[in-house]
């Protein structure tokens, strides 16, 4: 039998709860402790990977673009949005747990071919709300991956992250056009009413979780 091997264990920031990561053989695990099934596996990430090719589309070959994409997981999102960009592009991930990014810094950094070496990558260490505060037209893509979908999971502070308000601030920091792209395990005709009244133009696909198979995953993707 292949046995799991613990990696590392890391505490989620002002909630009390804990990441855990592991390995068994060539896959990698980040589950929530006390809470059944994983949070992200390295076996299924189509889905990861198509929130930054559909979220980014629009800006191809498109010179200095800015994108932030929140949370860093296993860096596929990340990988994909540098994959989608030109030289020029500056892509900051935003992580709320610090053990996460060190992690992409090690085990966990072949997973998606080390994203962070990228010199056009930044990291951003904190929560990505905070970044939607200046109001100041900043970013041409904005992707977010922090929880199961437009509903808290690792963190109950993300709840705030899809109201009214948070959507309003998160609009004014796109550039007119600029994109903002919602990864959900579900999909919630709900959230696209919300996204709709805060001024998006909104369209939803639904992506297979691996290779055109595997459960169906939904991404919101809301123009400016
Ligand atoms: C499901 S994973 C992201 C997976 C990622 N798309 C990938 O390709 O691997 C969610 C990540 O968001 C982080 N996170 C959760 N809430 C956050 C917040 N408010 N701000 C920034 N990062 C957050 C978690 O620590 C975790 O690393």
């Amino acid at each position: 039998m292949i046995p799991t091997i613990l990696l590392g264990t890391a505490n989620i920031p002002n909630n009390g709860g804990e990441l855990r990561l592991t390995q068994r053989a060539n896959e990698f695990v980040i589950g929530l402790k006390g809470t059944p099934g994983e949070l992200m596996t390295s076996r299924v990430h189509t889905s990861e990977l198509a929130l930054a090719a559909l979220g980014c589309a629009h800006i191809q070959g498109v010179e200095n673009a800015k994108v932030l994409v929140g949370g860093m997981g296993m860096g596929f999102t990340l990988a994909a949005a540098l994959k989608a960009t030109t030289l020029s592009a500056e892509v900051i991930v935003a992580e709320l747990v610090p053990d996460i990014i060190e992690w992409n810094k090690g085990p966990l950094g072949e997973c998606a071919g080390w994203p962070l070496d990228d010199q056009r990558a930044s990291v951003h260490l904190g929560d990505v709300a905070a970044l939607f505060k200046t109001n100041l037209a900043t970013y041409d893509v904005i992707l977010l991956d922090v929880d199961n979908g437009p509903e808290a999971f690792t963190h109950d502070d993300n709840s705030n992250l899809y109201s009214m308000e948070s959507l309003h601030a998160i609009h004014q920091t796109l550039h007119p056009k600029g994109m903002l792209a919602v990864w959900s395990a579900w999909h919630d005709p709900s959230f696209t009413k919300k996204l709709k009244k805060a001024q998006f133009n909104v369209s939803v696909k639904t992506v297979r979780a691996h290779k055109g198979k595997g459960s169906k995953h939904t991404i919101y993707l809301a123009q400016k």
